[in-house]
């Protein structure tokens, strides 16, 4: 891949393709959340965590807090913690009583665990965030810029807004998070943002397709419409 500016994290839960992509060095660390999971087949959530963590040593990997109850997130936290050195504890920004967590943050980061924040939608949630945070601990603010994006809003702002408020914590990173298309990672750097997670259907064609010339671009493409209609038999 072309070089960038900005750290790649693969968010999946195929063991296989997180494995692979740690040993040839394709990213620089992983996340995951509980729907990533359930749609990967994964049916006991500590033995995944553990089996990817028996493989991947080195790199950061975020597993997700997924309990209702702000104290037994707290439990699940501690859990999922002690699971690790590279494991970063990930903890929505409000459970769906829409108790915010910004408490449990606080308390968790000041105990140093190692928070990636997630499902952060907006400026409030960011600056309440970042506030919680202990500076000297290292988290990651998840920005949704794919989904704000397809609430029709510009996620730049959101980032450039992030990024300016950590300018001075280097503990704490801003990272892009449900990215859509490849040039969701030339927005995320040049926002200055410190990492983005990519699908690895998505980091897949960014090694294929970034920098790509747009004349052979234009020709490939030409190519599967004429290699398509003649496969289908189409005639008239
Ligand atoms: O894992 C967090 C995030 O990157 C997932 O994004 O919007 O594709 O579900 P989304």
């Amino acid at each position: 891949m072309k070089d960038l500016n900005i750290k790649i994290y693969s968010d999946g839960a195929d063991i296989e393709d997180m494995v692979q992509r740690d040993v040839s060095n394709d990213v620089d660390g992983f996340t995951t959340n509980p729907t990533l999971m359930a749609k990967d087949g994964v049916t006991d959530y500590i033995e995944f965590a553990k089996e990817a963590l028996s493989k991947i040593k080195e790199k950061s990997i975020s597993f997700e807090v997924f309990s209702d109850d702000i104290e037994d997130m707290y439990r699940q936290a501690i859990i999922l913690r002690d699971l690790g050195e590279n494991v970063y504890v990930k903890i929505p920004v409000s459970n769906t009583k829409k108790e915010m967590t910004y408490d449990l943050i606080k308390r968790l980061s000041s105990e140093g665990v190692k928070l990636n924040v997630t499902a952060i939608f907006t400026i409030e949630q960011i600056e309440k965030v970042y506030e919680a945070l202990n500076k000297n601990i290292p988290a990651i603010i998840s920005i949704f810029s794919g989904r704000i994006a397809n609430a029709g809003i510009d996620p730049e702002p959101f980032i450039k807004h992030a990024v300016s408020l950590a300018k001075d914590t280097p503990c704490i990173e801003i990272l892009w998070a449900s990215s859509r298309e490849v040039f969701n990672l030339i927005q995320a750097e040049r926002c200055g943002c410190h990492i983005i997670t990519m699908a690895p259907s998505l980091l897949n064609a960014a090694n294929k397709e970034l920098g790509k010339d747009l004349a052979q671009f234009s020709l490939e493409t030409v190519e599967m419409f004429y290699k398509d209609a003649n496969n289908a038999g189409y005639n008239f």
